[in-house]
């Protein structure tokens, strides 16, 4: 049994999501419920394999062991059906590192990379930071839940050489099905556009959903997939910025380490290592309830809005712990609304408007959190909306 409802006090660990309140929303007492990172403790296993490393008290350069492999390859073969050799893995700090290093690998100045807003706005900056044109193809907002527009998607297509797919998508909470993901992949083919599928989300699966990773569905489609995952979502340890990146393609797992070889981007951080590896191996069972958990909270969320608080309205959840929330029945904009949440609420949301088209007028909310504090953030919605 693991304690979800324990709330672990942060203040003071430097961590940007409860320490940097007063930067971010000029109101240091607000409940954070903002950046993507959890207020559970990390599993205890890997608690212990960081605390056993740290005992001894040398913390010089390191090298990926064969066990951290081992512990990854078993992890996405018992978890999401896919087997992968650990030839295609490569080292990344960071999700967001990979996505800028893909863009410079794989495209040039002002070629077109896809995006699929209301998105994680990183993909943005990493398409504008590098020169290079954002085709939007933006989702489909209808009856609460998201649709690929592939119509749209076949003619930007034309005109691209990436996509930057977030699969789980964030912030809608979509969990792609396979026949979406078949039906993108196939357009993608056709047009040769490389897919970046960042799947940092992949094991934030709600029940009675399943995560398909995108290159698992073809050989063809592992040819061309570059997949992003990493442990810093699934047990909460972002801050040990350690992702491993698939590429199966030689070519393209090539000219992708050439850009990472480039900045010196290939040496691991210790305690990283040892997280992701004991996590793999033996975090099943916390990952399992604690996604139960939050299934809880969305539940809450869900009935609380349909009986106290209609005028708000939350997107079908299916992955991830970022409920997506349409304020868009208030009649305010998005800076009243925001104001009111910092204001007149104390909540600290990420306003939906961040993550590019189709995103005002809605709210993210991390439920990643004590149920404590879903439904103390509940009543102050309720007090101020
Ligand atoms: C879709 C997505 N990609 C990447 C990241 C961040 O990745 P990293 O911290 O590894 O750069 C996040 C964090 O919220 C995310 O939601």
């Amino acid at each position: 049994m693991f304690d979800f409802d324990k709330v672990v006090d942060r203040v003071g660990t430097a961590n940007v999501k409860w320490d940097l309140r007063e930067k971010i929303f000029r109101n240091a007492d607000v409940l954070p419920m903002w950046v993507a990172d959890m207020d559970f403790e990390t599993p205890d296993c890997i608690v212990k394999a960081v605390q056993e490393r740290a005992a001894h008290h040398i913390y010089g350069y390191t090298f990926f062991e064969d066990k951290y492999f081992e512990s990854f390859i078993n992890w996405v073969k018992r978890r999401h059906q896919w087997e992968i050799e650990k030839d295609w893995i490569v080292f990344s700090p960071g999700i967001v590192t990979a996505a800028n290093a893909a863009v410079l690998a794989y495209s040039e100045k002002g070629d077109g990379v896809i995006v699929q807003p209301p998105v994680y706005f990183p993909f943005f900056d990493s398409i504008s930071r590098n020169g290079r044109k954002q085709l939007n193809n933006q989702l489909i907002y209808l009856d609460q839940t998201y649709q690929i527009d592939f119509e749209d998607l076949s003619n930007k297509a034309k005109e691209a050489k990436l996509i930057l797919l977030s699969s789980p998508h964030n912030p809608v909470c979509r969990c792609w099905t396979k026949e979406e993901m078949l039906r993108l992949g196939e357009i993608c083919l056709e047009n040769e556009v490389i897919i970046i599928s960042d799947e940092i989300h992949a094991d934030l699966i709600l029940p009675g959903f399943k995560h398909i990773p995108l290159a698992s569905l073809s050989d063809e489609l592992a040819e061309v997939t570059v997949t992003c995952m990493a442990p810093s979502k699934t047990f909460n340890v972002a801050g040990f910025f350690t992702s491993q990146i698939i590429i199966k393609n030689v070519k393209l797992r090539n000219r992708f380490k050439k850009v990472m070889e480039s900045l010196h981007l290939i040496h691991g951080n210790i305690f990283g290592m040892v997280a992701s590896e004991a996590g793999y191996a033996h975090g099943d069972k916390w990952l399992d309830e604690m996604m139960t958990y939050v299934q809880g909270n969305f539940d809450l969320v869900q009935n609380f809005f349909e009986k106290e608080l209609p005028v708000l309205q939350l997107s079908k959840a299916e992955a991830t712990y970022l409920a997506w929330i349409d304020f868009s029945k208030t009649g305010l904009s998005n800076k009243k609304i925001k104001d009111k949440l910092v204001n007149d609420a104390g909540l600290g949301l990420s306003p939906g408007s961040i993550f590019g088209a189709g995103g005002s007028g809605f709210m993210r909310m991390n439920l990643g959190t004590p149920q404590k504090n879903v439904i103390e953030a509940l009543e102050k919605l309720k007090a101020t909306f």
